[in-house]
């Protein structure tokens, strides 16, 4: 009798250590992944979990607080870090009220209600990158208190933190080197007031490094000291050596909080990775080299020179996002370890799953295999190619297009009808779509030449349960517009 409820108590006692290891080593590292939702098409929150879990990411970091991806992560165990997007920040800057309903709304009920482990709040995103011009260099800090308020009258204080992600941007080396950092000049202040605060509520500073953006910025960068080979040659700072971009500007970092006082903030790698096509240094090859160094890089938990152990860090990103914005560069949508489909783009080792691959998303139902392309008894002199092109375009997606990109190679038709193609998947294949005058034509024969895909979408993502018809209304809703625009100005 008496060895049942000895048997039961031991089983828990262990359940709960293991437990405990668990949330110990989920603290200190694990892998990490960003999962933004800005595509036309994207894969069902759920799915999207599922990937996360087979791939064994520990983590997730999200731009916003969508109902439906935070319900998916519920009772996955998965670490979440919400964001607030920088178009909030004035509000709950000016609103401590606003604040306490952001998180009641996005955090508490997630917490409490669907069993989301959230575990950070991310404040704002890169608000300090020098292309804003300092719009929101008066809001950030108070929008940081604020949220941290509202926090702790959750109750929440200790188990969620804040942070602010920010640009590599906000320091420098005043002499090349790593132990000449310190915070940006025309910043420093406002970035000191938030460093401070986030040490004083044992908060993490979250930065985002990018050597690709180096390189693309910067055409006599050496490209061998973006990767992680040892292949460059290093650059020596006091006696250490710096192989590779990340350690020396992730040391740069450490060494601008040093200066300040700082020197023990922990640091959070809130986006590191390499975009595969819109760029002549975008590919694949370039891709799974930086992606698969950097993850031999941090696998030992050897760090930095100037800060071994452990480093923290969240992949960029997850899934290709078709709908960005690509003021940055055509790049901006093909930052995915994974195509939009949840199909892995180039062999990867995370050194997470058994058999060392990649597991794609599952169950993902595509459109139909039509595709719409230019007739072949259209000339390249209609008048109308030029308007409908760049129409089709600026609706759709051409960033494959170009000078060393994976549809580089196409002949003027071929452009054409990636044009055409691309209008009418993003539109759900409705025939309205490839209507283009006189100029285009559906087709079941795949147009695909060698890299250059001729995507065909999935099927659109209706929202979940709750609330919030997702994506299909935005498609619907363009291509609406769209044919309007079409018959009249064609
Ligand atoms: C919660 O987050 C969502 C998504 O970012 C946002 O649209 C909404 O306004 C937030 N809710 C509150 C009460 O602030
Ligand atoms: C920043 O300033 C530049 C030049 O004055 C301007 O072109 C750009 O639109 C501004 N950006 C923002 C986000 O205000
Ligand atoms: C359509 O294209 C064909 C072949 O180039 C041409 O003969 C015809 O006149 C065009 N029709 C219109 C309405 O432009
Ligand atoms: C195809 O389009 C791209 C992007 O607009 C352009 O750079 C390229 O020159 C075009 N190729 C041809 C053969 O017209």
């Amino acid at each position: 009798m008496g060895l049942f409820p000895v048997g039961i108590g031991l089983r828990i006692v262990s359940v709960l250590i293991s437990w405990l290891l668990m949330m110990e080593s989920v603290s200190v590292s694990g892998l990490g992944a960003n999962w933004g939702t800005q595509a036309s098409h994207p894969l069902p929150p759920d799915t999207v979990v599922t990937m996360l879990r087979e791939n064994r990411f520990q983590k997730v970091k999200l731009f916003d607080a969508d109902y439906d991806s935070l319900r998916a992560l519920g009772k996955s165990g998965i670490e979440v870090m919400v964001g607030i997007p920088n178009d909030m920040l004035l509000s709950i800057a000016t609103s401590l009220k606003a604040a306490e309903k952001w998180v009641s709304k996005n955090v508490s009920t997630h917490i409490n209600t669907n069993h989301v482990n959230i575990r950070y709040v991310a404040v704002g995103n890169e608000p300090f990158l020098k292309t804003y011009n300092g719009s929101f260099l008066r809001t950030t800090f108070p929008a940081l208190q604020n949220i941290q308020s509202a926090l702790i009258k959750a109750g929440l204080g200790n188990q969620v933190k804040v942070t602010v992600p920010l640009n590599a941007d906000v320091y420098e080396s005043s002499t090349g080197f790593p132990s000449g950092g310190d915070f940006r000049a025309d910043i420093h202040d406002f970035l000191l007031a938030i460093v401070k605060f986030l040490s004083d509520n044992g908060a993490p500073f979250t930065v985002n490094i990018y050597p690709f953006i180096s390189l693309y910025i910067d055409p006599n960068f050496p490209v061998e000291y973006a990767f992680f080979d040892g292949n460059a040659s290093p650059i020596n700072d006091g006696g250490t050596n710096y192989y590779n971009m990340f350690d020396a500007n992730h040391d740069t970092l450490v060494w601008a909080l040093q200066k300040n006082g700082f020197g023990n903030l922990p640091i959070i790698v809130g986006e590191i990775g390499w975009p595969t096509d819109g760029d002549r240094n975008a590919n694949l090859a370039y891709a799974q080299r930086f992606n698969q160094g950097f993850m031999s890089h941090i696998s030992g938990g050897k760090g930095t020179p100037m800060r071994p152990g452990p480093i923290d860090a969240y992949m960029f990103s997850l899934i290709d996002e078709d709908a960005k914005s690509i003021d940055p560069g055509n790049f901006e949508r093909h930052w995915g370890i994974f195509f939009y489909d949840g199909s892995p783009k180039y062999p990867l080792n995370l050194g997470t799953t058994n058999s060392g691959a990649l597991i794609p998303a599952r169950n993902v139902k595509y459109q139909e295999k039509k595709w719409c392309v230019m007739r072949p008894n259209a000339k390249l002199e209609d008048p109308q190619v030029a308007p409908s092109v760049s129409y089709a375009c600026s609706l759709a997606d051409c960033t494959r297009l170009g000078y060393g990109t994976s549809c580089g190679n196409l002949d003027a038709r071929g452009n054409v009808s990636y044009a055409f193609n691309s209008y009418y998947q993003r539109n759900n294949q409705l025939d309205q779509a490839c209507k283009f005058p006189n100029l285009s034509m559906v087709t079941k024969t795949d147009p695909t030449v060698g890299s250059c895909i001729f995507e065909i979408m999935i099927e659109p993502y209706y929202g979940g349960a709750e609330r919030r018809p997702g994506s299909i209304q935005r498609t619907l809703g363009l291509a609406a517009a769209s044919f309007l625009f079409l018959s009249t100005i064609l």
